[in-house]
């Protein structure tokens, strides 16, 4: 299968990489169009595979062409890729906050597919929600499907609000994980400990604890008891958490994301 991309950068790459090293497609059959002609070179020299700072051998040539480009340039890229796309070719657009009718009007393109997925992505540990346009095969689909798990775990919607709402509890999530991973540090910095054991223990203590959730299946609200002893010091933490609304203000933030990215979408 012949793959293109539109925008060569770390979202593309991390598809790029996955896509190689899964054998889901030989390098000769990897297409990129980026601007930059750096990133070209350092594109072609890593992977083996055409790069262009132009982008009409790219975007003819992919049976799934992938755009990768910041939400800003995709008005720069379409009148292009609207002239060149054609019948047989599906657009796989991973920008944050293009709808699908955005997405295949201004394409005048029906075959698309529109992904939301996040930043983990990048080491394959990524969060990503898909969702087809009914033009869009079922073969094509299934290969979408395999390209999409190589950057980490995925799901295939069936209606597009899940995505808008995925932009504010996945795709905007990691911010709110690595902000709290940073008080946890700062906090133990504060009673004294160095800097990088805080942050050691701060990053496994997520890490081990999201794997604990996910391996056992035991809802969080069930292991938080299990290691909240009556009277004991994680009592009085989660007391000092529930006086500021903890909970409360971690919802208002995703329900805020939410709102902004309905906003986004309608501008
Ligand atoms: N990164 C994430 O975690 C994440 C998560 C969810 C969704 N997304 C979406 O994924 C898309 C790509 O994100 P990214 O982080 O990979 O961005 P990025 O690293 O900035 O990559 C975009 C690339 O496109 C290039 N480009 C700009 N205009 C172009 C044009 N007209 N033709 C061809 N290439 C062009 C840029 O070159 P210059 O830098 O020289 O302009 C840049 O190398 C975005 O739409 C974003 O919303 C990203």
């Amino acid at each position: 299968m012949n793959l293109s991309f539109i925008g060569g950068g770390a979202m593309a790459e991390a598809m790029i990489r996955g896509v190689l090293s899964q054998s889901l497609a030989k390098p000769e059959d990897v297409y990129v169009g980026e601007i930059s002609e750096e990133r070209c070179r350092y594109l072609s020299d890593a992977y083996r595979i055409y790069a262009s700072p132009r982008n009409e051998v790219a975007a003819s040539k992919g049976e799934l062409l992938v755009l990768a480009v910041k939400p800003q340039n995709f008005q720069d890229v379409a009148p292009e890729l609207r002239n060149l796309l054609s019948p047989n070719q599906t657009v796989l657009s991973i920008i944050a906050g293009l709808s699908m009718s955005t997405l295949t009007g201004e394409l005048d393109h029906a075959a698309a597919i529109r992904v939301m997925p996040n930043t983990p992505a990048q080491i394959g540990e990524g969060m990503t929600l898909w969702l087809c346009a009914p033009s869009v095969s079922e073969d094509t689909a299934s290969q979408a499907e395999a390209i999409l798990a190589t950057l980490g775990d995925q799901i295939h919607v069936d209606r597009e609000s899940y995505i808008d709402m995925a932009t504010a509890l996945s795709a905007s999530g990691p911010a709110y994980v690595f902000l709290f991973i940073e008080s946890l540090i700062d906090a133990g910095v504060h009673l004294g400990m160095p800097r990088p054991m805080a942050s050691r223990l701060a990053l496994q203590t997520v890490l081990g604890s999201a794997r604990l959730v996910q391996e056992t299946g035991t809802h969080p609200a069930e292991l938080k008891n299990m290691v909240t002893s009556p009277g004991g010091t994680t009592a009085a933490a989660l007391m000092a958490l529930e006086e500021e609304s903890f909970r409360a203000t971690v919802m208002k933030a995703v329900v805020a994301a939410y709102r902004r990215s309905i906003e986004l979408s309608e501008e």
